[in-house]
């Protein structure tokens, strides 16, 4: 059989004592045929793993089997438990003669730990917009964690102004073989399963994993949740996610907790949400509870919409209808509590910016209640946006930055640094690594340092 791990390896959900292996077969992975995703055979293959706290696989060397079946994609996910806290660790799989590549995990930091956090921040990777170079940087900087805040992948295909071609597949994907090849599209890029092999990642989805600006049940039709059930599957079956989807749902929403340093709520806003809710009362409820007792110094949203109101010049009010200028009121409530330590991140937009939470978004001199960092995207295009317009309108918004990147961040017990890192193209490999602003918060406000922002 032809090399089967063509989509790479991958960990994730990292906690202090374990972590998530993960690897997909596929022999054929642009393969179209529904009956063999990913050119495989329907049946069980057996797939052996090792993991090691060297790269050699002699140190602590723990191994296993386990069976990579076709209702799952041929997707392996081994639950590794046992382990170190804070520690570096190797694996690699075994299958059909053929051997993966070796990966880079990290346990979670002891609960009693204040070791600064390393953790990076992607989001928004539209294929056909560009090469994924700000993962090759990422994956240099192998961080303890990775988190992705959405637009893994886009269910439509891009007609004009392509950088690179989906290749063979359908237009819009619907149906459960349609997601995965999608997936395997975009997993088959070297820059991506680099930043995968690199470092640990704890992802949440937005809308494009499934459909454009949907929410919850969409329309309620049989057709529309057969179609999310089918997307909600295909994401599993590519992430290094703890939790299988059961009756179409897929519990998304959890804590990934670092030491006495950092609490990361990675939110859901996509499947619980209606007309008149983000988040839905059970996970708004989880949300404000857990903010309230949460014993660390940084109470850390994780997740895709921005969350500050954004006034953008000659918009129509409700524009924004999507993201949480929608949901004043929900947001308002998270607001209310007025925790120390509020951070947010977020994606979504395409382009970077970064502000302060407001008690009162209207009245500049209320109080900060916290402070925003919101990714750009890794390839998608922004759209035409006037930064420094927006920054006047809205006070609270102190940066913009309007290029690829990623954030890369480091939490500890005294303050918060994020710098914003970013290429200057996508539409050809070999772009070199910038950093245009460094921001910091002591736990109030917003410090600029070495800031280069056009
Ligand atoms: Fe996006």
């Amino acid at each position: 059989m032809a090399n089967p791990f063509t989509l790479g390896v991958a960990s994730g959900e990292p906690l202090p004592d374990g972590v998530m292996l993960w690897t997909r077969l596929a022999v054929d992975p642009l393969s179209t045929d529904p009956k063999r995703p990913g050119g495989m055979a329907p049946r069980a293959v057996e797939v052996s793993w090792q993991l090691a706290e060297d790269e050699r696989f002699t140190q602590g060397l723990r191994q296993g089997t386990i069976q990579a079946l076709p209702v799952w994609g041929h997707s392996v996910h081994v639950r590794v438990a046992g382990l170190r806290a804070g520690t570096d660790y190797f694996y690699r799989f075994r299958a059909s003669g053929g051997q993966s590549p070796v990966g880079r995990t990290r346990t979670a930091p002891d609960p009693a730990s204040s070791r600064p956090v390393r953790f990076a921040v992607a989001n928004c990777q539209r294929y056909e917009h560009g090469y994924y170079t700000a993962y090759r940087h990422l994956a240099d900087e192998r961080p303890d964690v990775v988190f992705h805040v959405g637009d893994y992948i886009y269910e439509s295909r891009q007609a004009a102004g392509v950088v690179r071609a989906l290749g063979p597949l359908p237009g819009e994907t619907s149906r459960l073989h349609e997601y995965r090849q999608r997936y395997a599209r975009y997993k088959t890029d070297p820059d991506l399963q680099a930043a995968h092999a690199a470092a640990p990642w704890v992802p949440t989805w937005d809308d494009h994993e499934v459909l454009d600006n949907y929410r919850g049940k969409g329309d309620g039709s049989a057709a529309f949740l057969r179609r999310r059930g089918a997307a909600y599957q295909a994401y599993y079956e590519n992430q290094p996610v703890r939790v299988r989807p059961e009756d179409g749902n897929l519990q998304m929403y959890r804590r990934r907790t670092y030491g006495t340093v950092a609490d990361f709520m990675v939110l859901d806003v996509r499947q619980h949400r209606d007309v008149t809710t983000m988040l839905g009362p059970t996970q708004e409820q989880w949300l404000l509870s857990r903010l309230v007792i949460s014993p660390v110094k940084w109470r850390v949203l994780m997740q895709p919409l921005f969350f500050a109101r954004r006034v953008v010049p000659g918009d129509n009010p409700g524009v924004r209808r999507d993201s949480w200028d929608g949901h004043p009121a929900e947001r308002a409530r998270i607001l209310a509590l007025n925790v120390p330590g509020l951070v947010v991140f977020s994606g979504d937009v395409h382009n970077a910016w970064a502000g302060e939470l407001k008690s009162d978004f209207a009245d500049p001199g209320s109080a900060t209640v916290g402070v925003e960092f919101v990714g750009s995207s890794i390839s998608s295009r922004p759209p035409e946006t006037d930064g420094p317009a927006v920054l006047a309108r809205n006070p609270h918004l102190k940066f913009f930055d309007p290029r690829r990147g990623y954030l890369s961040c480091t939490a500890s017990a005294e303050e918060l640094r994020v710098a914003f890192r970013a290429v200057d193209f996508v539409d050809r490999r070999g772009a070199p690594l910038l950093t245009v602003g460094e921001l910091v918060t002591k736990g109030s406000g917003l410090t600029l340092e070495n800031t280069s922002s056009k």
